[in-house]
């Protein structure tokens, strides 16, 4: 028995030749050599090391795959051959042996696991890139625009703020004083019937007879009211919004409209004031020298009132109400008429937005066609 076990160990010496080459050829499977735990020990780390430095350095899926079947292969791998090699360790270092060959083992596997992980990462980042190619013809991408009425708005702001008004806002929701009695437009006026209203059924309402009754505004000239009740005089203002009125829509009608709103008061401010003011503003906006002509007409709230008309491409063409205010509407406000006076205008920001793009039909503006509204 004794002179076979030492054959046995050649044979297997034989047999593990080309592992053994693999690992550094160092391993001797002699009995003494057997026992040289620390050197299989040093070995393995060794194979470790290279094997973890060939997995970091592979460039490609080729290259890792070979640095696999290097160290990991499951016949020939170099790993495989240090295992096989345990078998020649001294039966008291075996666990030892085997404990830290596993650890290598998942040492490398892990290694293997980052560099496939890494490769992977680097080649996603390459198909994203490589897909955009600057050479290629370019694809152009509409921007979206403002609305034309947003536009005109934002242009009439332009212009009345460097003649000094400034921008005013109020509630679309209005109550009655402000959208009628304030604006010396008592209870039995034709203007209030409500035909000619959106009057609202409030939950206030419903809760309580004290509640104010409300409406959806009619006019922007409610926040002239709103203004002079916040400011004293001197005032110059403007204010632009959206006004309700229960109209069938048709070319030059619809049910919301907006207008721009102007009042100016101070001491002494006469007629040819807005007259002038309406002037510059015509002129900024449509763009060459306009005229304004105008003619007598009534609003509650403005005594004397006229109807304002620009001269544009041969023809006049209406905009819109103006006049001074009425002395009891600066009285409404706790103005006083002996000391202050003042012009205000209402005109209608879709027919100045109309006239000057030569559109035909209101109903364009809020048909929500991209096709009208591009053009802008
Ligand atoms: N509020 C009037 C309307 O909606 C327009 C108007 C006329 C406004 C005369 C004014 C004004 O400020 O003075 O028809």
């Amino acid at each position: 028995m004794t002179r076979v076990a030492p054959r046995d160990a050649n044979e297997s010496f034989h047999h593990n030749e080309p592992a053994r080459a693999q690992l550094g050829g160092s391993l001797a499977f002699s009995r003494e050599a057997a026992m040289a735990l620390a050197q299989f020990l040093e070995q393995l780390d060794t194979l470790a090391a290279e094997a973890t430095a060939a997995m970091q350095a592979a460039n490609d899926n080729e290259a890792l795959e070979a640095a696999r079947v290097e160290f990991l292969g499951a016949k020939a791998g170099r790993l495989k051959a240090a295992q096989k090699q345990m078998g020649a360790i001294d039966k008291a270092d075996k666990p030892t042996a085997g404990k830290q060959f596993n650890q290598v083992k998942q040492q490398v596997q892990a290694a293997l696991e980052q560099a496939q992980q890494r490769l992977a990462a680097a080649s996603t980042a390459q198909c994203t890139t490589a897909q955009f190619d600057p050479t290629l013809p370019g694809k152009r991408i509409r921007l979206g625009k403002l609305h034309p009425i947003t536009q005109t708005i934002e242009e009439l702001m332009d212009i009345m703020g460097r003649l000094g008004f400034s921008v005013a806002d109020g509630p679309e929701i209005e109550d009655e004083w402000h959208n009628f009695e304030a604006l010396n437009i008592p209870l039995e006026h034709p203007a209030r019937d409500p035909l000619d209203n959106f009057y609202l059924a409030t939950a206030e309402q419903a809760a309580g007879d004290d509640a104010p009754q409300m409406l959806l505004r009619s006019q922007t000239s409610t926040v002239q009211i709103r203004v002079m009740e916040n400011t004293p005089p001197p005032v110059r203002i403007i204010s632009l919004g959206r006004v309700y009125r229960p109209d069938t829509a048709d070319a030059t009608h619809y049910p919301m409209f907006h207008q721009i709103e102007g009042l100016m008061v101070d001491t002494r401010v006469t007629l040819a004031d807005l007259k002038s003011v309406l002037r510059l503003f015509a002129t900024s906006y449509l763009g060459s020298d306009v005229h304004v002509r105008f003619r007598p007409s009534f609003f509650p709230f403005t005594e004397p009132s006229v109807e304002a008309d620009f001269h544009w491409d041969d023809q006049w063409v209406e905009f819109g109400g103006a006049g001074m205010v009425d002395p009891n509407v600066l009285r409404a406000v706790g103005y006083d008429p002996e000391q202050v006076t003042g012009f205000a205008f209402g005109l209608g920001v879709e027919r100045l937005c109309m006239r000057r793009h030569g559109i035909t039909d209101i109903r364009e503006f809020y048909k929500n066609d991209v096709r009208f509204l591009q053009q802008f």
